[in-house]
C-alpha cells in the first residue's frame, strides 16, 4: 500500500486527543441529594459530602445577588474592582496582589497552566485535594505524589526530599482536604522560608476560616518569607456561596499579573462579585458560621470517638474518620439510610469524610452510623 493511504496508520497518527488527555479521569463531586432521593424513591435525604456552609449564605449576600440579577443583561466588571478593593482592604494588601477566580478551582488550573509545563515538575500530597493532580495531569506536568504521615498529616521533610532541580510548583492544602488537619505554625513557617526560591508554593486555605487551633497560622502572615508564594481562598466554604463560584488568590503583583493574562474574560459573574462583596462585610454571619462549626465539630468528634472510632483532629468544616473496615460499604449503607457522605480511594479507603451540617443533620448521621457499622464487620 502506498504511504499515506493506509487507514490504520492514519488513525494512529491522528488520534483525537494526546495520551495525557486520554488518561484523564473527570472530577467526581459529592452525590446530589436529588439523585439519591430519585434512586431510592425517598425524601428528606441529607448531604454531608461537599463541605458547604449548612447555615447558607449571608442574607446580605443574597440580597446583593438578587439586586444584581435584575441587571443580568449586562456584562460583569471584568476587573472585579469592587471585590478586589474589598479584599485588599480586609487583608491590608494592594489591589494588584489580588486575583479573582471562578472558584478557587479556576485559580488552581490557571496557576498550573501559567507557570508549569511538561518540562517542569510539581509536588502534591497523597491524599490531597483532587483538583491539583487533575490540573497538573491535564497540563502534562510530571508529578511526585508525597504520602502524608499516617495518610493524614503533612510530611514536610518528605516534601523537601521530593524536590528536583526542575520543581516549579508545590501544592499544599492547609488545613488539608480530605484530611482536615493542619501544620503547626512554626513548622509551616520554616518550610515556607526554606523552600528553594525558584519554586512557587501554593498554599490553599479553602478552610482557614474554620481553624481554631492556637498553633494554626495562615500563610498570609508569611508572605515576607518568600516571593513565590500564592495563597488561595474561597467564598464557597465559610461564606456559603459555593453555587456562585468565586475564589481569590493573594500573591505578588507579578504573579497575579501573569494569572490575569490567562484567565477568560469576565471569569467572575456580576452576581458572584456582588454577593461576595456583601458576604465579606457580613461579619456576624461569618462569626455564626464559625461558631456553629466549632460546636458541631467538637460534638460530632466526641460522638464518633464514643463509638470507638478514630477521628483526625479537624481544623475544617468536616471530619475524617477511620472506620477500620472498607469505607465503600459503610458509604453505601449510609446512602440507604438517606445520608450522603464522601468516600475516597486508597490510601483513605477505610476512612470517610463527613461534612459538618446542621445539628439535626449531624444527628441523622450519628444515629445511622452504628446501624450501618453493625452490618459491615471490622477488618476486610
Ligand atoms: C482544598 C480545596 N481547595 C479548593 C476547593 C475548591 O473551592 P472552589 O469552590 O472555590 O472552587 C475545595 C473545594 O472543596 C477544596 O477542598
Amino acid at each position: 500500500m502506498k504511504r499515506g493511504t493506509d487507514p490504520t496508520a492514519r488513525t494512529s497518527r491522528t488520534s483525537l486527543v494526546p495520551d495525557h488527555i486520554e488518561a484523564l479521569l473527570p472530577y467526581v463531586p459529592g452525590k446530589r441529594v436529588e439523585d439519591l432521593e430519585r434512586e431510592l424513591g425517598i425524601t428528606g435525604a441529607v448531604k454531608l459530602a461537599s463541605n458547604e456552609n449548612p447555615l447558607g449564605p449571608s442574607l446580605h449576600a443574597l440580597a446583593a445577588a438578587k439586586a444584581t440579577a435584575e441587571r443580568a443583561h449586562l456584562y460583569p466588571d471584568d476587573q472585579a474592582l469592587a471585590l478586589s478593593l474589598a479584599l485588599a482592604g480586609v487583608y491590608g494588601v494592594s489591589r494588584a496582589e489580588i486575583g479573582i477566580g471562578h472558584g478557587s478551582n479556576e485559580l488552581i488550573d490557571l496557576i498550573v497552566r501559567t507557570f508549569a509545563g511538561p518540562a517542569d515538575h510539581a509536588i502534591v500530597g497523597v491524599p490531597t485535594f483532587a483538583c491539583y493532580p487533575l490540573s497538573l495531569a491535564a497540563a502534562n506536568v510530571p508529578i511526585t505524589p508525597v504520602p502524608l504521615r499516617e495518610n493524614l498529616f503533612w510530611d514536610l521533610p518528605a516534601l523537601r526530599r521530593a524536590l528536583r532541580p526542575e520543581t516549579k510548583l508545590v501544592f499544599l492544602d492547609h488545613p488539608g482536604n480530605p484530611t482536615s488537619t493542619h501544620i503547626p505554625a512554626d513548622e509551616l513557617r520554616a518550610f515556607v522560608r526554606e523552600l528553594p526560591a525558584d519554586v512557587i508554593l501554593v498554599i490553599d486555605e479553602a478552610y482557614a476560616e474554620f481553624a481554631t487551633a492556637s498553633d494554626f497560622a495562615s500563610a498570609l502572615s508569611m508572605r515576607d518569607l518568600r516571593e513565590r508564594l500564592i495563597v488561595l481562598r474561597t467564598f464557597s466554604k465559610v461564606y456559603g456561596l459555593a453555587a456562585l463560584r468565586v475564589g481569590y488568590a493573594i500573591s505578588t503583583p507579578e504573579i497575579i499579573g501573569y494569572l490575569q493574562r490567562l484567565r477568560v474574560p469576565f471569569n467572575a459573574s456580576a452576581i458572584a462579585q456582588a454577593a461576595a462583596v456583601a458576604a465579606l462585610a457580613d461579619l456576624e454571619h461569618l462569626r455564626r458560621s464559625v461558631e456553629h462549626n466549632s460546636q458541631e465539630r467538637a460534638r460530632v468528634t466526641a460522638a464518633l470517638s464514643g463509638l470507638g472510632l478514630r477521628v483526625a483532629p479537624s481544623q475544617t468544616n468536616f471530619v475524617c474518620v477511620a472506620l477500620e473496615r472498607p469505607a465503600a460499604l459503610v458509604y453505601q449503607g449510609l446512602l440507604r439510610e438517606g445520608v450522603i457522605v464522601r468516600p475516597f480511594g486508597p490510601p483513605l479507603h477505610r476512612h470517610l469524610r463527613v461534612s459538618l451540617g446542621l445539628t439535626h443533620e449531624n444527628d441523622r448521621f450519628l444515629s445511622a452510623l452504628p446501624r450501618v457499622l453493625d452490618t459491615v464487620p471490622a477488618g476486610g
